[in-house]
């Protein structure tokens, strides 16, 4: 795979230890969903290193001084219906306040071409920094569209964070939208004939929700 400038893979030891329980088939749904979730909160610090802060006078016991806090609600979180939602509470965890819209696409699974059937976007949000999540990354078609979708909707600050990615994935994304950093947990080897991430770890909707 081709490397490119806004693609960021995390090696954290701690997000593999947590990754390799994720992928396992005997992991069940409540661990499965504390665990992307957790995961999504290490890897929001980590994608957060650039976060602009705006100066606050605070008073300590012993003296007024200037400190740095991240600007009030300048930050959104737009998961990627169904799965993207069970990252939420993991983006949460560092930003309370974070206003929540949502997108809904599914891949039809003849084509495995996304389509979009749901857009609820908080107010204002073309001038906040957008948090847009979902934790597989497999042609990036579904990804891809979403970042279109805010795009067309004026923003402008856009992140994109997935757990797991396929090297098409990456490439659809990377090369559609260069201006878009790419956070993924991992790199997997490739998609099989499905569209399904290899090793992967199933249908993430699947899995976190119980449908299946
Ligand atoms: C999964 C996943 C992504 C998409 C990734 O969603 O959560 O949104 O597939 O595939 P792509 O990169 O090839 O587009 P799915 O369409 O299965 O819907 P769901 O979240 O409702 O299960
Ligand atoms: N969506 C999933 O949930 N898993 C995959 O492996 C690919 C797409």
């Amino acid at each position: 795979m081709k490397t490119y400038k806004n693609v960021f893979i995390f090696d954290h030891p701690l997000i593999k230890h947590k990754i390799s329980i994720l992928r396992d088939k005997n992991t069940g749904m409540k661990e499965f969903r504390e665990l992307v979730e957790e995961i999504t909160t290490i890897m929001t610090y980590e994608s957060m290193r650039d976060v602009q802060l705006v100066p606050v006078e605070v008073e300590t016991p012993l003296e007024k001084t200037v400190q740095y806090k991240v600007a009030d609600d300048s930050i959104a979180i737009v998961p990627i219906l169904r799965a993207g939602l069970g990252m939420v509470n993991g983006v949460h965890k560092v930003f309370p306040t974070a206003k929540v819209g949502h997108i809904g696409m599914y891949r039809d699974e003849r084509t495995l071409q996304p389509q979009e059937y749901y857009c609820k976007l908080p107010e204002g949000i073309e001038n906040k920094t957008v948090f847009l999540i979902d934790p597989m990354l497999a042609t990036g078609g579904s990804a891809s569209d979403a970042l279109d979708a805010l795009k067309k909707r004026g923003c402008k600050k856009i992140k994109f964070m997935a757990i797991i990615a396929a090297p098409k994935g990456i490439e659809t994304v990377a090369e559609n939208h260069p201006d878009v950093p790419v956070y993924v947990s991992t790199l997997d080897r490739q998609l099989n004939e499905n569209g399904y991430i290899l090793p992967g770890l199933g249908d993430a909707g699947d899995r976190l929700f119980g449908t299946k």
